[in-house]
C-alpha cells in the first residue's frame, strides 16, 4: 500500500495531466468519523439491549485481515450468541487455511470480552469450531457480574499506522510493557502463553525479515488470485466505501491530500490488476519494511483453533495499549503467506514453534486517529 507522497510520485502523468486545472476538490475522502455509528439512538436489535449493542460495537473496532470484518453474531437468545464467520468474508487466495482470519476472531472476542467487562458482564465461551473451514466458531454467554472498568477510548482509538515510523531503537521497558499479555481468563478458554521476539533493524534476523517481507510482498503482488482477492476489498470510491463500510479505503492506505482525491476519483479495481499498482506495492513494501526501529515475531506452540483465537487476543491485547507510549506495531503478513518463507521463517531466526505474527514496530511523532470503516452492527448480527 502506499504513503502519499510516495503516490504523487507514482501518480506523475496523471498530476500533469490534472495540473493546469484551476480548482481543487473539497472534500476529502470518508473516515471512520464521517460514518459513525451512533448506538445511542439506533433502533436495538431483537434480542439486544443497548449495552449490548454497544458491546458488539466495540468488539468491531478490532482488526481484521483487508478490513474484511470476518465476523458474525447469531443471537440464539437473550445473552446468548454464536460468534461464527461470513464465508464471503474470508481470504482464500491469501488465507486458504483461515488461518488470519480466526487471528481476526480472536481479536474480536478480546475486545467484546474487554468491553462486557466494562459494562458488568461476565463472558463464558465454549469452542465450537472443529476445523477452520466450520463457520460457527464459539457459544458464547453473556451473565451480569462485577464490573470490570476499562478505558474505551483505547478501543476506539486503536488503529493501525503503517506511516512514519521512527528509526529510534525501542526501549527495553517499553517493549516488556508490549510484550507483556495480561490476558482475562475467558472462563472455559485455557490459556497457553504468547512469546514475543524482538529483531531490531540492524539484527541478522531483523535484515532476514526486512527481506523476506519484500520478497514475499513482490511474490504476491504478481500472484494473481491474490491480487484478485486484494482488488475485491478495496474502496477507491466514496461510494463504494458507504456502500461496504468495510474494506480497504485510501484514508485506511495513508494515501492522503491530492493523490488520495486522484485514486478516489480514477482508480478502480482493474488498476489493482496493473503491472504499475504491483510495482508500486513492492516500492512501498520495501520502503516500510526499512523504516521502524525493529520487528516483533509472536510464535505459539502449536496453530489449533483455541490457539488461533488466544493469539488473536493477544494481538489485540498489545494493539490496546500501545498508542499511549506513540508506538506503531504493523502487521506485514506476506511471509506467512507465500512459499518459502511460510515454511522456513520459524526454523530461519532460530525459534521453535509456530509463528503467529510478523510485526513492524516503531515509535511514532504523533498518533494518527482511526480513519478505517466499520460496518453497522445490524450487518453482522444474525436472525435478528
Ligand atoms: C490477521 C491480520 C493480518 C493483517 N495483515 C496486514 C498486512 O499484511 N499489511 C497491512 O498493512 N495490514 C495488515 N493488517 C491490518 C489490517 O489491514 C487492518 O487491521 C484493517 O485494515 C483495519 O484497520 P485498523 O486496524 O486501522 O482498524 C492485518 C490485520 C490482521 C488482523
Amino acid at each position: 500500500m502506499f504513503n502519499r507522497r510516495e503516490f504523487m510520485k507514482r501518480t506523475g502523468d496523471g498530476m500533469i495531466l490534472l495540473g493546469g486545472l484551476s480548482f481543487l476538490p473539497s472534500c476529502g475522502g470518508i473516515k471512520r468519523a464521517d460514518l459513525a455509528e451512533e448506538i445511542g439512538s439506533a433502533e436495538p436489535l431483537k434480542g439486544l439491549g443497548r449495552e449490548e449493542m454497544e458491546i458488539l460495537h466495540l468488539a468491531s473496532l478490532a482488526p481484521s485481515g483487508h478490513n474484511t470484518q470476518p465476523w458474525t453474531v447469531k443471537v440464539v437468545e437473550p445473552g446468548h450468541w454464536v460468534i461464527g464467520s461470513e464465508e464471503k468474508r474470508w481470504l482464500p487466495a491469501v488465507d486458504p487455511e483461515n488461518r488470519e482470519l480466526f487471528l481476526s476472531i480472536g481479536a474480536f472476542l478480546e475486545n467484546l470480552l474487554i468491553a462486557a467487562g466494562s459494562f458488568g458482564y461476565r463472558a463464558g465461551m465454549e469452542i465450537l469450531a472443529r476445523n477452520p473451514k466450520d463457520r460457527e466458531i464459539a457459544n458464547l454467554r453473556l451473565k451480569k457480574g462485577k464490573m470490570e472498568p476499562f478505558p474505551l477510548e483505547k478501543m476506539r482509538k486503536r488503529r493501525t499506522v503503517r506511516s512514519n515510523l521512527l528509526p529510534g531503537e525501542i526501549k527495553g521497558e517499553d517493549l516488556k510493557f508490549v510484550t507483556r499479555h495480561e490476558l482475562r481468563p475467558f472462563l472455559s478458554m485455557p490459556l497457553s502463553g504468547g512469546h514475543s521476539f524482538y529483531f531490531p533493524q540492524n539484527s541478522p534476523q531483523g535484515k532476514y525479515l526486512r527481506e523476506g517481507t519484500v520478497e514475499a510482498n513482490r511474490k504476491q503482488a504478481f500472484r494473481h488470485p491474490a491480487q484478485e482477492e486484494l482488488a475485491n476489498w478495496i474502496r477507491w470510491s466514496n461510494r463504494d466505501a458507504e456502500n461496504h463500510r468495510n474494506g480497504l479505503t485510501p484514508e485506511s492506505m495513508e494515501i492522503g491530500g491530492f493523490a488520495g482525491w486522484y485514486v478516489r476519483n480514477f482508480y478502480d479495481r482493474h488498476s489493482v490488476l496493473s503491472k504499475s499498482f504491483h510495482d508500486q506495492t513492492v516500492d512501498l513494501a520495501a520502503k516500510q519494511a526499512k523504516s521502524g526501529a525493529g520487528w516483533l515475531v509472536v510464535t505459539s506452540p502449536d496453530s489449533s483453533i483455541p490457539t488461533l483465537l488466544e493469539y488473536g487476543r493477544v494481538f489485540e491485547n498489545m494493539l490496546l495499549k500501545i498508542r499511549e507510549r506513540k508506538i506503531a506495531v504493523h502487521p506485514m503478513t506476506q511471509m506467512l503467506e507465500e512459499e518459502p518463507w511460510k515454511k522456513q521463517t520459524a526454523k530461519e531466526l532460530g525459534l521453535t514453534g509456530e509463528v503467529q505474527w510478523i510485526l513492524r514496530i516503531g515509535y511514532l511523532k504523533s498518533y494518527p486517529d482511526p480513519v478505517s470503516l466499520r460496518m453497522p452492527v445490524s450487518r453482522f448480527v444474525q436472525g435478528s
